[in-house]
């Protein structure tokens, strides 16, 4: 490895924490969910024997019920808020502790791709990865879906991985935050706090914190009272993704069992995905369980559709003419929010900046659905900003400006394995 490639391999190389990796190592010093599962592919650039550990550190934190953790604290820490004593789980995950929720399922989807690199070589590998997707897919369901509508809610903003997205600012007005208390966030010492979510965000961050402890991480009382339920285009995007991705490898591997399965709920969130369409909107929006009321604006999450499965041709040209739009506004593509929108904020996290997987995603989709200039686009627009700004947790959409986190382990990972 030379140059960019080399730089990111030794970032790898430096958040490796014997087996697991951080996704920054000031701002995020555990092992987090989808951070680790996109951090493999990385890895499996030039250390194959790697990227198989860290998808397996990853799912030994399964929990009895089939979740896989969002943070696993794999080591004490105390530069980071909340931690284990706020989550409340050390009965639950027994050791090490977690946190009480998940992240998107984006470990099937990259399973499939250090398989497919030499199945022969690794099927032992991944056969004994088969049933622990597969019993993580099942929670979903039965957690996250028990009404069988055919979309997956998530319980807390964190779960959807897209933290402050301004999709979540109606649903979690209605929760009453009066109970959380004071606490001291730590974020806001690492890194810049127009950056960050607001602390108004994080008042409701903590209240449903605070939620999923009182009832011990129940999943049937958080289905039927946590104030927060919500459906979401990515997290939904992600998981018939995976369920696709997860069928691919069991057919191969002869376990028919979680083929069929896996099968069976495919068929089910291919057909509610039907419900985050917007006709008004114009795409695959957020929707808010609890007042069945669709967001108003697209985000990053939207396009995820194409990698979810096949979407029917003149929607596909509808959502590539809105994306066009979008790149035509701002210098680099894909922004996390409609640039257009009045809720769009360049540099605060999920309101408007660039991330490199997610752009990743979105190409992928888009290749799969012919449209590969457009992904061509935003490849290049990825590797130009890490060119420019370094491996930052994301960057501007306007001027090309890095924020958050340094050093950071999925913009590495993604370069080395797609952009460079
Ligand atoms: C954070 O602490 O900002 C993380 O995104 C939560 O997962």
């Amino acid at each position: 490895l030379t140059g960019t490639n080399r730089r990111a391999a030794d970032i790898l190389i430096g958040n490796d924490r014997g087996g697991y990796t951080v996704p920054s190592a000031k701002l995020y010093p555990f092992q987090w969910n989808w951070d680790s599962a996109l951090v493999a592919l990385g890895f499996s650039v030039f250390d194959s024997d790697r990227a198989w550990q860290e998808v397996e550190s990853l799912l030994s934190a399964q929990w009895d019920n089939g979740m896989v953790p969002h943070i696993i604290f794999w080591k004490e820490e105390k530069s980071y808020f909340p931690g284990p004593e706020q989550w409340g789980t050390t009965d639950i995950a027994k050791s090490p502790p977690t946190s009480g929720i998940t992240q998107p399922p984006v470990a099937a989807t990259v399973i499939e791709r250090l398989l497919a690199e030499d199945s022969a070589a690794h099927r032992d590998r991944a056969a004994k990865l088969l049933p622990k997707l597969d019993r993580w897919h099942q929670w979903f369901l039965d957690a996250r879906d028990p009404d069988g509508r055919g979309v997956v809610a998530i319980m807390h903003p964190w779960e959807s991985g897209r933290d402050n997205l301004p999709d979540w600012d109606r649903p979690l007005s209605f929760i009453d935050t009066t109970g959380v208390g004071t606490y001291h966030r730590r974020d806001t010492d690492i890194v810049n706090e127009d950056e960050r979510p607001k602390n108004n965000d994080y008042d409701h961050y903590m209240a449903l914190v605070k939620f999923g402890r009182d009832c011990n991480w129940n999943t049937d009382h958080i289905a039927r009272n946590c104030p927060f339920w919500v459906a979401e285009p990515g997290m939904n995007a992600i998981l018939r993704r995976a369920e696709r991705d997860l069928i691919n490898m069991a057919t191969l591997l002869g376990q028919g069992d979680i083929a069929a399965r896996a099968t069976a709920r495919l068929a089910r969130l291919d057909a509610g995905f039907e419900l985050l369409w917007s006709e008004t909107v114009g795409g695959y929006v957020t929707l808010d369980l609890r007042r069945d009321e669709h967001a108003t604006g697209l985000t990053s999450g939207s396009w995820l559709a194409l990698f979810a499965g096949p979407v029917e041709p003149t929607r596909t040209t509808k959502m590539a003419a809105t994306l066009t739009h979008w790149l035509s506004q701002v210098k680099h593509g894909v922004p996390s929010f409609d640039p257009n929108h009045e809720l769009f904020d360049s540099i605060r996290y999920w309101r408007g900046p660039v991330w490199a997987m997610v752009n990743w995603m979105i190409a992928t989709g888009l290749s799969e659905h012919g449209e590969t200039d457009l992904a061509e686009r935003i490849r290049r627009d990825t590797q130009s900003l890490i060119d420019q700004s370094d491996f930052r947790e994301y960057f501007c959409p306007v001027t090309g400006r890095g924020g958050g986190g340094t050093d950071f382990s999925w913009t590495a990972s993604m370069s080395l394995y797609w952009a460079a």
